[in-house]
């Protein structure tokens, strides 16, 4: 099962890229997850929708091939950043490449609320005519990671809990996936 794995923060020692890394390998022998590099996407301009720049061109036939998508984002001001909507904006357009494709949406804070704000914000944005992905529902599977700071050591996730927790969820994306 190929994932690839959208990660809406660009910072090296980002908490929300060390949780893809986390993952991509604790889930090796699982399913195959590789990050996209959402950085080197020029800002969406409609102009170029129909010829997009070749970054843009590569990027969506990642996701085109993708059996599934893994979403890991921080919360910028209440919502997702700048970053992982641009890099939606130029998949939602033309051959809308994000119709139908399972999605796992996840997130990490140092704070209190573990991008629940962004998340919401993201579900809504998955919707949009232009993408209707399939999302994992969110009921019991809201991955919402609070006090970063005190759960990630080395570049890691190293909180025994949460990586139970995440173990399950990822069972259940599987799952979800090889139905969609
Ligand atoms: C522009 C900006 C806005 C932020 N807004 C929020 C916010 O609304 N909610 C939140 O929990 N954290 C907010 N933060 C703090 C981020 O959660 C924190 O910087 C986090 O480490 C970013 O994710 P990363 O570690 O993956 O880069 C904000 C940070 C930045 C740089």
């Amino acid at each position: 099962m190929n994932i690839v794995m959208i990660v809406g923060s660009l910072r090296k020692e980002s908490f929300n890229k060390q949780l893809a890394n986390t993952m991509e390998e604790r889930f090796k022998e699982k399913i195959n997850l590789k990050i996209a590099d959402i950085g080197s996407l020029p800002l969406f301009n409609q102009d170029e929708e129909h010829d997009p720049p070749q970054v843009v061109k590569d990027f969506k036939a990642e996701i085109a091939q993708a059996d599934g998508i893994v979403m890991v984002t921080p919360e910028y001001n209440w919502s997702v950043p700048g970053v992982l909507k641009n890099a939606l904006d130029w998949a939602s357009r033309v051959d809308k490449v994000f119709i139908g494709k399972p999605v796992m949406v996840l997130g990490v804070t140092p704070g209190v609320a573990g991008t629940l704000r962004a998340q919401t914000h993201l579900r809504q944005i998955l919707s949009a005519p232009g993408i209707q992905s399939k999302v994992l529902a969110p009921g019991s599977n809201e991955i919402l990671i609070s006090f970063a700071n005190e759960k990630f050591d080395e570049g890691q996730l190293i909180d025994e809990d949460t990586l139970n927790f995440l173990d399950r969820k990822v069972e259940a994306f599987i799952d979800f996936v090889k139905t969609a």
